[in-house]
């Protein structure tokens, strides 16, 4: 498989042509992915200046077969390096306690219970471990551990359906490697989906999708699980698809529900991090993708030039930083991101506070007895609605960066919704 992509680069940033190398073929017939060396210039450093080694694979010291990170130590010291340095990133905001309309409008669900920021993926396996959210089956390891991925990728579907805890005990990484190269890092850092669905879902659209997108949409997406195998799984099959509507449909095809609030009746579904999605129906999809704003290429005092796999915001970082001139020129790019997030964070807390509003205008007509079940379903299935598009915003982890288009047309269709909701329920 050989395959050519063309970023088609607006205005005054030149046309850069990126071809892949040939695919090598993986075991077990997994699609390889190509790196990027030949795309243009963004910073001080590009890919260009990255020495791609050809590096026999290390044997394997994991239990499953997975070539884990201290088995690549040698190899790649900057890159592991860096990758433990993931472990720094150890803050996290109680969403519960900032935004407290979130316990309202999740009743009944285990995002009421607990719900806090993301942290570095150096925390996967603690956090998903401790939290007070239930987890009675395997699935909620999928994005938290390459052994999971392997697991399936080994036995089959079957394994998402076992006991999480006799699972838990059998995974042994975070993130790691294999996740996002598989076996093959000593390939010039070539790119592979190991996580199986993501070939289901996308298909064919996959050879669309510049790998290193799909390396985070891995995980950083929004997903469900399967009625029969409680599989994890995409809701779409291409990038038209990501869309809020069209997921939207694509789950009311088959009456598909997280769960029924108990107060209200509202048959809900809950958004999970859509970042992937949000990024590729955003201004910067087809220029730049997750490594170029997320992993700074450094050079090492020995000369070693090198993606760091230290996952930072470009905030935060200089060399990143440094990227954004070439297309924005002087913008003071900080202020810039924060002027859009803090419009984003005041509608989601106008927007968020109204839907909590809802839900209990909702529930005290239900308790009422005033109104037909025909008439409290209309209210439903407005209310299904309006959480949906404010959660597919307030979920995705940039606030707004990403894409502030998306997000705030999330929120005013919300808004709309619950607008319409209220009016059928008598008030304003
Ligand atoms: C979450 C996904 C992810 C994980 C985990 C990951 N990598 Fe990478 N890796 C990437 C991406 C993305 C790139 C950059 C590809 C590009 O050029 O756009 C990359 C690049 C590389 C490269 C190419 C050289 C370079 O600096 O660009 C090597 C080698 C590499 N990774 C090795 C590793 C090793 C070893 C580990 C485990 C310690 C690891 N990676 C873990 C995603 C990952
Ligand atoms: C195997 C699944 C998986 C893949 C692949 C993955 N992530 Fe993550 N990522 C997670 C999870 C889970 C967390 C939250 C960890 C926690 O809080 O314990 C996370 C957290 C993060 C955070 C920290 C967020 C915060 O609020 O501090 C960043 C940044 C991030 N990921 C970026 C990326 C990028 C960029 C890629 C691709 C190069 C990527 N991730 C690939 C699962 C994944
Ligand atoms: C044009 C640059 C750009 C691209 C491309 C990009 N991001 Fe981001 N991302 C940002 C900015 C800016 C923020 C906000 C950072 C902040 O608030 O400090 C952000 C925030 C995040 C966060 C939250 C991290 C945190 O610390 O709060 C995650 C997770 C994330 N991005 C993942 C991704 C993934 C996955 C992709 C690819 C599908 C991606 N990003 C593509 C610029 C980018
Ligand atoms: C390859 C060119 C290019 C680079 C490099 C680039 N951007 Fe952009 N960026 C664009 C374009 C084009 C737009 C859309 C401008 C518009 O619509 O007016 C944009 C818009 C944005 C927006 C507004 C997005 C929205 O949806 O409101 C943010 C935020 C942003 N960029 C952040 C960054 C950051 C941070 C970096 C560096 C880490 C960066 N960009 C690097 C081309 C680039």
């Amino acid at each position: 498989m050989e395959r050519k992509t063309i970023y088609k680069l607006a205005g005054a940033i030149a046309a850069l042509a990126v071809i892949s190398v040939p695919a090598l073929g993986m075991a077990g017939g997994k699609d390889l992915m190509y790196h990027l060396q030949n795309r243009g210039d963004l910073g001080p450093l590009n890919r260009s200046d990255i020495a791609y080694l050809q590096a026999e694979a290390p044997a394997p010291t994991s239990m499953d077969g997975t070539i884990n990170a201290s088995d690549w130590a040698s190899t790649y010291p900057y890159i592991v390096t860096t990758w433990q340095d993931n472990n720094k990133n150890s803050y996290v905001t109680d969403y519960l306690e900032q935004d407290p309309y979130l316990t309202n409008i999740y009743e009944g669900y285990g995002f009421a219970k607990d719900y806090g920021s993301a942290r570095g993926h150096e925390y996967t396996l603690t956090d998903v471990a401790k939290t007070q959210r239930p987890h009675p089956m395997a699935n909620c390891l999928t994005c938290k551990t390459p052994n999971f991925a392997k697991l399936v990728n080994d036995q089959g579907v079957a394994v998402y359906k076992m006991d999480f805890n006799e699972v838990l005990g059998m995974m042994e990484e975070n993130i790691s490697c294999y996740t996002c190269h598989g076996n093959e890092p000593g390939n010039g850092g070539m790119l592979t989906v190991t996580h199986s669905y993501v070939r289901k879902a996308l298909g064919d659209s996959m050879s669309s999708i510049d790998p290193a997108n799909l390396a985070c949409g891995q995980c950083h997406i929004e997903y469900y699980f399967t009625p029969e195998d409680k599989e994890t799984m995409m809701p779409y099959h291409d990038v038209a698809g990501m869309s809020p509507e069209a997921i939207l449909a694509y789950y009311d095809s088959f009456d598909f529900a997280d769960w029924t609030q108990e107060a209200t009746g509202t048959k809900m579904l809950k958004a999970q991090h859509p970042e992937f999605e949000t990024v590729l129906q955003g201004k910067h999809a087809g220029l730049l993708n997750c490594a170029d704003c997320h992993m700074p290429i450094e050079q090492a005092e020995d000369g070693t030039v090198y993606h760091s796999h230290l996952l930072a915001s470009p905030l935060e970082n200089e060399t990143l930083l440094s990227t954004c001139v070439s297309c924005h020129g002087d913008t003071d790019m900080v202020n810039m991101v924060h002027r859009i997030q803090d419009r984003v964070t005041a509608r989601e807390t106008e927007i968020g506070n109204r839907l909590s509003e809802l839900k209990d205008t909702l529930a005290a007509a239900v308790a009422s007895g005033n109104f037909s079940e025909e008439e409290l379903d209309a209210v439903r299935r407005l209310h299904r609605e309006a959480q949906w598009f404010f959660d597919y915003d307030y979920v995705e982890n940039s606030e707004g960066a990403h894409n502030s288009e998306l997000a705030m047309s999330c929120l005013d269709t919300a808004e709309a919704k619950i607008n319409e909701a209220m009016a059928l329920l008598g008030r304003e």
